[in-house]
């Protein structure tokens, strides 16, 4: 087994499927301990379970990132049992796309509160174990926030509120580059195009070849195993094909 990442404690939001749990499955065959979090249990488990098989080091925390006092206890938890959290990937969210007109309030708020608050919970639990973690003989910490191709720019009329979400992330990140980069922590954002996931198992690709959850996951390696003094701040990737 590879070992960049020995060592290395990380937690990975929404690790439940899709790119979160790739991204918990690559950083584990990279050595990092790491801790998924989700709100299925059952699938947290199994997923653990296979990295354990496999030979990594992996745990299970089953929590909403909408609930700010949850978040906050997992993040007590994780660090005191792991005894610090080193890399924090923001990956958790959910896509609902209506016409304005045709939209439920509820649905805006939800993609609200899971794709913005959810990460704001999560970097708030996450920073002052990331700063210190920064202190220590990896001399760096890491946070990554996994945003969209639509936290760019806004690709249709009914990508409103997620669109929105995902600029806001891009915002709020920006700001914490800057004030955390004195401190050695890295902060980074990935902004995908079409991936073939369970967020997108009723899209059409058509003839286009969708990105897999793996290539994010392979990004996210890329970018917390630089040399300490290398921030990976913003990485734009989209299927080849991929023309919006
Ligand atoms: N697929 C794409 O084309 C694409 C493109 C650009 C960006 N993204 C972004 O990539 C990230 C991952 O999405 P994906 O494509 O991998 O989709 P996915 O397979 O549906 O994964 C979403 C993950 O988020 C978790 N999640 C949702 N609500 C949550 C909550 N309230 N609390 C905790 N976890 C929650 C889900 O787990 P539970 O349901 O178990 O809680 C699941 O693990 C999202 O931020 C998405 O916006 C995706």
């Amino acid at each position: 087994m590879d070992s960049k990442l020995t060592g290395v404690r990380a937690v990975v939001t929404g690790a439940s499927s899709g790119i979160g749990e790739a991204a918990a499955r690559a950083l584990a065959a990279e050595g990092a301990t790491v801790v998924l979090l989700a709100r299925r249990g059952d699938r947290l488990r199994a997923i653990v379970e296979d990295i354990r098989a496999g030979g990594g080091a992996a745990h299970a925390q089953q929590v909403d990132v909408t609930d700010a006092a949850a978040v906050a206890d997992a993040f007590t938890r994780i660090a005191d049992d792991l005894a610090g959290i080193d890399v924090l990937i923001n990956n958790a969210g959910i896509s609902i796309n209506d016409l304005a007109a045709d939209a439920d309030l509820a649905d805006w708020h939800t993609m609200v509160d899971v794709n913005l608050n959810g990460v704001l919970h999560a970097s708030h639990a996450a920073l002052p174990h990331l700063v210190a973690a920064a202190q220590g003989s990896r001399g760096v910490a890491d946070l990554i926030t996994v945003s969209s191709a639509s936290g760019r720019r806004v690709p249709k009329p009914t990508s409103n509120v997620y669109a929105a979400t995902k600029h806001a992330v891009g915002a709020f990140c920006e700001a914490l580059r800057q004030e955390l980069g004195p401190q050695q922590v890295r902060v980074g954002l990935i902004e995908p195009g079409f991936v073939a996931t369970e967020m997108t198992s009723n899209h059409d690709f058509g003839e286009l070849d969708a990105l897999e959850a793996s290539d994010i996951a392979e990004t996210i390696i890329f970018m917390i195993t630089r040399h300490r003094r290398c921030g990976i701040n913003e990485v734009l990737t989209r299927a080849t094909g991929q023309v919006s």
